[in-house]
């Protein structure tokens, strides 16, 4: 033990091979431009937050793949699942710093960039994939696939993304186990549509009483409605829900979205708060996710106006059609659609309320 070396703060965080990693190729071509060095630190910040992220992503993964998942992993999950929200915002904010640096400054180096671009960024797809992201919902460019872009040596990991369960999935399964959806004397779905049938009733009565309506208000008035009434059968059909997944636009199977309707309605029973708040967590990342994809595509306009992008895209306007398309957890969005009012929700019975305890087993 006396020879043992102490730990030095260098050595610890390989301080040696971190600082030395910034090349600057416009002085690689004799043209230094200061803003460069800038330009890089900032790439290489995402790229560290980008390895915590799926750091964190990996450990929600392995807690939903257990065959029980019980409360203190669900409130673990909503902890790691905060931390990468918390990071989020940090990189979108990180984008005010890149914008010290001017158009014109950027000029002085762009050219020697060519063709590397963030497109090429392994860890963002990974992040994607694990996320959930489904390969037919990415816009692709030059009908190239997104993974001709990524390096040799880096394409096994973006495979195996692809191929692991991603948090999509494992959110659905674990849904579709809930126990909370049928118990003795009171079937949630059953109860939900006698109270969707009621209130929808008296919808139509309050239209069709309003005061002071002229014909043509009441008939518009009514179609919207009757548009309301259809959403909802829809809605409580599993044969038409399965129809929408089938034409791609809904991905949530029906079981699972039921199950995730019940956590929202119900969040105010204390066995729902932990569901609630991963649903609710998995919004706020995709929600910040587009935010950021925004605010680059934003940034891009700036920095290079209607120029093509260093990997060959149309910039910009490529950048906001992903922030568009990229969604992952928009069925969950979807579902307020569907809320209705704490008052007219079927009241649980008193046994079901003292037996509302969850614990999934596979
Ligand atoms: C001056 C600053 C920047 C400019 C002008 C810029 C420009 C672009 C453009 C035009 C694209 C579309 C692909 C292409 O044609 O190249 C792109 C994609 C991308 N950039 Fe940037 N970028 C900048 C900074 C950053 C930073 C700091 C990051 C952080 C990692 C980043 C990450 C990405 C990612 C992940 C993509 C792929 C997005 C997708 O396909 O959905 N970019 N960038």
């Amino acid at each position: 033990m006396k020879n043992k070396k102490l730990l030095n703060y260098s050595d610890y965080l390989q301080l040696n091979k971190l600082l030395e990693s910034q090349s600057l190729m416009s002085d690689k071509n004799g043209q230094k431009a200061h803003d460069e060095m800038l330009f890089i630190i900032i790439h290489q910040t995402y790229e560290l937050w980008f390895k915590q992220i799926i750091h964190e992503l990996d450990l929600v993964g392995h807690l939903f793949s257990q065959k029980t998942i019980d409360e203190s992993k669900v409130s673990n999950a909503v902890l790691k699942l905060n931390r990468i929200i918390e990071i989020q915002k940090i990189l979108i904010d990180q984008i005010r710093v890149l914008e010290t640096m001017t158009a014109m400054d950027f000029l002085e180096f762009r050219d020697y960039l060519f063709p590397s671009s963030g497109f090429q960024s392994s860890q963002f797809r990974i992040i994607e994939n694990r996320l959930g992201l489904h390969q037919r919902d990415r816009l692709s460019y030059m009908n190239k696939n997104y993974k001709d872009a990524i390096k040799d040596d880096e394409k096994d990991l973006v495979n195996t993304s692809e191929s692991v369960k991603s948090i999509f999935d494992l959110l659905e399964r674990w849904l579709e186990r809930t126990p909370f959806l049928s118990f003795e004397g009171f079937d949630f779905w059953e109860k939900y549509s006698e109270s969707v049938t009621t209130l929808l009733k008296e919808e139509e009565n309050l239209i069709r009483n309003r005061p002071n309506q002229s014909g043509e208000e009441l008939e518009f008035n009514l179609k919207s409605h009757k548009n309301t009434v259809s959403s909802f059968q829809a809605f409580l059909s599993s044969e038409k829900h399965e129809e929408l997944i089938n034409k791609g636009e809904k991905r949530l199977s029906h079981k699972a979205t039921k199950a995730a309707l019940l956590i929202f309605l119900y969040r105010d029973e204390p066995i729902l708060h932990s569901p609630f708040n991963l649903l609710s967590k998995l919004m706020d990342i995709d929600e910040l996710f587009t935010n950021w994809r925004q605010r680059h595509a934003t940034m891009v306009h700036r920095m290079i106006g209607g120029k093509i992008g260093t990997g060959g895209s149309s910039g910009h306007k490529y950048l906001r059609s992903a922030a568009q398309k990229h969604k992952i957890f928009s069925d969950l969005s979807d579902l307020s659609t569907f809320f209705i009012k704490r008052s007219a929700l079927p009241k649980l019975p008193k046994n079901i309320k003292n037996s509302l305890g969850y614990y999934h087993q596979s």
